[in-house]
C-alpha cells in the first residue's frame, strides 16, 4: 500500500509588503534584498487572520481539489511554527474550523522543514494501514514572529498556507521519505523566548546567522538530495521538478545545480511570497499544479531545512 497526493490548496493572505516598504523601515534596499535573496515582496496576515484561518483556506481548496468531503479526512496533520495558541494545536483548531470531529489532528513543529516531517509522517500513517485520507497542511504567520528593526532577518518572511490531501493507492504515490536533525545548531536559528509565570522570558523573535544557515543549508540539501536518489536508484535525470524550501533563490539554484537541472524544471515562488518556513514548499506545489506545470506521472523531489536544524526529503510521483 502507498500514499499519493490526490489534491493541493493553497492561500495568501491579500496585504503585500514590498521590498520598497522595508526599506522606509530599515536601512536596506529593493536591490540588495534581491540581489542577496532573491525575494521582491511578501503576504501578512491580517489583524485578526490567524495561522488557522489561513490553513482553513487552504485546506477548503486541496478538499476540493481532491473531490473529497472534509467528513472524509480521518488524520489532520498541521506543519507550523506559529500556532494560534500554545494549545491546543492548530490542527485541533482547523479540525472546528471544518466542521469535523473525532478524527485525529495534530501539529508537527520542524520549523521550515515542518511540511516534509508532516508528509513523512501522514505516509507513515497511510502505508501502515492505519488512516485512508489524510490532511496535511503547513501554515505560518511568521509576520508574528519577525523583529520589524532587524534588518538581517525581516527581509526574509511572509505568510502563507498550503494544504495537500494524501490517499491510499495501489502504486506510488510517495516513493520515499528522508528525515534529519541536528539539535547542536538550535542557536544557528531561533526564536529563543518562552512563556513563564505569565512574563516572556528571553526574545520573542526570530535571532539568525544568516551567513552560518546559508552554509550548513546548502550542504545538508546535496546530501539529502543524493541519498533520496541512492534509495531509488535512480538518477538526477529522472527528476521531472524539484519543488524546493523557498528560503533564498542563492541556495535553491546551488541545489538545482548540484542535481544538473535547469532553472525551467525548478518550481520557485519566493519572489512574491518570501520565506513562509513550513508553508513554502506546499504554496509552490499547489502554484505548479495549477498552472499546468506539474504533470501527472512525473517524478518530483521536494526538500527543506530549517530551524533545528530539521531538514528533509520526499521523492514521489506525481
Ligand atoms: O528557512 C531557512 C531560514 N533562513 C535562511 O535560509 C537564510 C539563509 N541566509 C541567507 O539567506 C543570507 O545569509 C542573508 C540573505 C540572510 C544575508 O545575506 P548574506 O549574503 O549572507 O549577507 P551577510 O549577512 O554576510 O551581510 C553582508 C552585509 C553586511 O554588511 P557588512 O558587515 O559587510 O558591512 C550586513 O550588515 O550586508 C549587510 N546587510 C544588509 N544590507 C542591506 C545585512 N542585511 C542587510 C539588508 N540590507 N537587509
Amino acid at each position: 500500500m502507498y500514499s499519493r497526493v490526490t489534491g493541493t490548496g493553497s492561500y495568501l493572505p491579500s496585504k503585500i509588503l514590498t521590498n520598497h516598504d522595508l526599506a522606509e523601515r530599515v536601512e536596506t534596499s529593493d536591490d540588495w534584498i534581491v540581489e542577496r535573496t532573491g525575494i521582491r515582496q511578501r503576504r501578512i496576515a491580517a489583524d485578526g487572520e490567524n495561522t488557522s484561518d489561513l490553513a482553513l483556506a487552504a485546506s477548503l481548496a486541496a478538499i476540493a481539489a481532491a473531490g473529497i468531503k472534509p467528513d472524509q479526512i480521518d488524520l489532520i496533520i498541521v506543519a507550523t511554527t506559529t500556532p494560534d495558541k500554545i494549545f491546543p494545536s492548530t490542527a485541533c483548531i482547523l479540525q472546528s474550523k471544518l466542521g469535523i470531529r473525532g478524527c485525529p489532528a495534530f501539529d508537527v513543529q520542524a520549523v521550515c522543514s515542518g511540511f516534509i516531517y508532516a508528509m513523512a509522517t501522514a505516509d507513515q500513517f497511510i502505508r501502515s494501514g492505519q488512516n485512508k485520507c489524510v490532511l496535511v497542511v503547513g501554515a505560518e504567520t511568521m509576520s508574528r514572529i519577525v523583529d520589524w528593526n532587524d534588518r538581517g532577518t525581516c527581509i526574509l518572511f511572509g505568510d502563507g498556507a498550503g494544504a495537500v490531501i494524501m490517499q491510499t493507492s495501489d502504486a506510488p504515490g510517495i516513493l520515499s521519505t528522508h528525515l534529519h536533525a541536528d539539535g547542536s545548531l538550535q542557536h544557528l536559528l531561533e526564536v529563543p523566548g518562552n512563556i513563564r509565570d505569565g512574563q516572556i522570558q528571553g526574545a520573542p523573535y526570530i535571532v539568525m546567522d544568516g551567513g552560518a544557515v546559508f552554509k550548513f543549508a546548502v550542504n545538508a540539501l546535496d546530501h539529502v538530495v543524493e541519498e533520496a536518489l541512492a534509495a531509488n536508484h535512480m538518477e538526477k535525470s529522472e527528476v521531472d521538478w524539484l519543488v524546493p524550501h523557498q528560503a533564498n533563490l542563492r541556495i535553491i539554484r546551488g541545489t538545482a545545480k548540484k542535481l544538473g537541472m535547469g532553472m525551467d524544471r525548478v518550481v520557485v515562488t519566493l519572489e512574491s511570497q518570501g520565506n513562509t518556513s513550513a508553508a513554502s514548499i506546499p504554496l509552490a506545489l499547489d502554484t505548479a499544479v495549477r498552472d499546468g506545470r506539474i504533470q501527472r506521472g512525473e517524478t518530483l523531489l521536494l526538500e527543506g531545512i530549517g530551524g533545528g536544524f530539521a531538514w528533509g526529503a520526499v521523492l514521489l510521483r506525481w
